[in-house]
């Protein structure tokens, strides 16, 4: 069956979370001064910031983590779930979106709310979008792995072209509101990346309280914990038995699905759209 996408502004997002109106509301938004945004092209590790970000900024209090689900504690900006869950969100607030800058409410930049963008490496986005679009019910199917590469190169997919999401968060007037991290960097020491995180949002935690956030958010405990493995989310929206959420966790899985062919081609479209940028991201390789 042909899956009817929304298109706002030039981007794609899919029905059912999204509406034209819930575009509309994000983007007369008024962001506060306190709140903190976290950004990521789909497949990025977005789940993965919706667990760490309230607990970094509570200090390490697991209650609401154990009551409410992921997403609505921190819910995404341009979805319908956000008019819905906005009053009851703990102040400092967190969010999450995958808009690209330009589609941002004027607020965030009035504001002086902080962002964090997570990146990665757009091979193991491709990956993990292909199995996403298998599993979920309210994407397209997509196809061959070769046949989603094209589609993902062209940028007819979620919230469009990779290269273009990167750069445009690249280029921002945020300055030092902006923090950017790896999704390869979190999975390599995640201690280290909630360190930085934490001095970013000005938290000082404790050792104790990081490495506890560690492992509340590590891989094997997200996946089996209801709140944040999306199996409360009915099996008729999401299917894991196709493919769970939270798949494989790991940098690299990219090795296991190109061929040499695909890894020449995605790397020499990739380079060439980002030829003109002076930043160098670790999560290329
Ligand atoms: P894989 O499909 O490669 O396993 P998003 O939340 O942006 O949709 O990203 C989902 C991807 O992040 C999935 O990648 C998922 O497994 C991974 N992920 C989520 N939580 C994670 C965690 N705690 N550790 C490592 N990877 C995680």
């Amino acid at each position: 069956s042909t899956i009817e996408y929304i298109y706002y502004r030039g981007i794609m997002v899919p029905p059912l979370a999204h509406s034209e109106e819930s575009l509309e509301y994000a983007q007369n938004f008024s962001i506060e001064d306190t709140d903190v945004l976290a950004v990521t092209y789909p497949k990025s590790g977005t789940i993965w910031m919706q667990e760490i970000l309230p607990l970094v900024l509570n200090g390490g209090d697991l209650t609401p983590v154990q009551t409410i689900a992921n997403w609505d504690r921190v819910p995404w900006l341009e979805e319908k779930r956000l008019a819905l869950v906005v009053d009851q969100l703990p102040n400092p607030r967190a969010m999450v979106t995958h808009l690209p800058y330009h589609l941002m409410p004027p607020s965030l930049q009035t504001s002086r709310a902080k962002v964090i963008y997570v990146m990665r490496n757009p091979k193991d986005v491709l990956v993990s979008s292909y199995y996403f679009h298998q599993m979920a019910a309210f994407l397209q199917d997509p196809g061959t792995f070769g046949e989603f590469m094209n589609t993902f190169l062209e940028g007819k997919v979620l919230f469009g072209k990779w290269t273009d999401h990167v750069k445009s968060w690249r280029h921002t007037e945020l300055g030092d509101r902006i923090l950017y991290l790896t999704y390869e960097e979190m999975v390599e020491d995640l201690p280290a990346a909630l360190r930085r995180l934490s001095v970013f949002l000005g938290r000082n935690l404790s050792e104790e309280v990081i490495q506890k956030i560690a492992e509340h958010c590590s891989f094997r405990n997200m996946k089996a914990n209801p709140m944040s493995n999306f199996s409360l989310v009915p099996n008729e929206y999401m299917d894991s038995k196709k493919s769970p959420f939270l798949r494989k966790g790991v940098a690299g899985d990219w090795k296991n699905h190109f061929s040499s062919e695909q890894l020449a081609k995605f790397s020499s479209v990739i380079k060439k759209e980002l030829e003109n940028e002076d930043f160098c991201l670790p999560c290329l390789d």
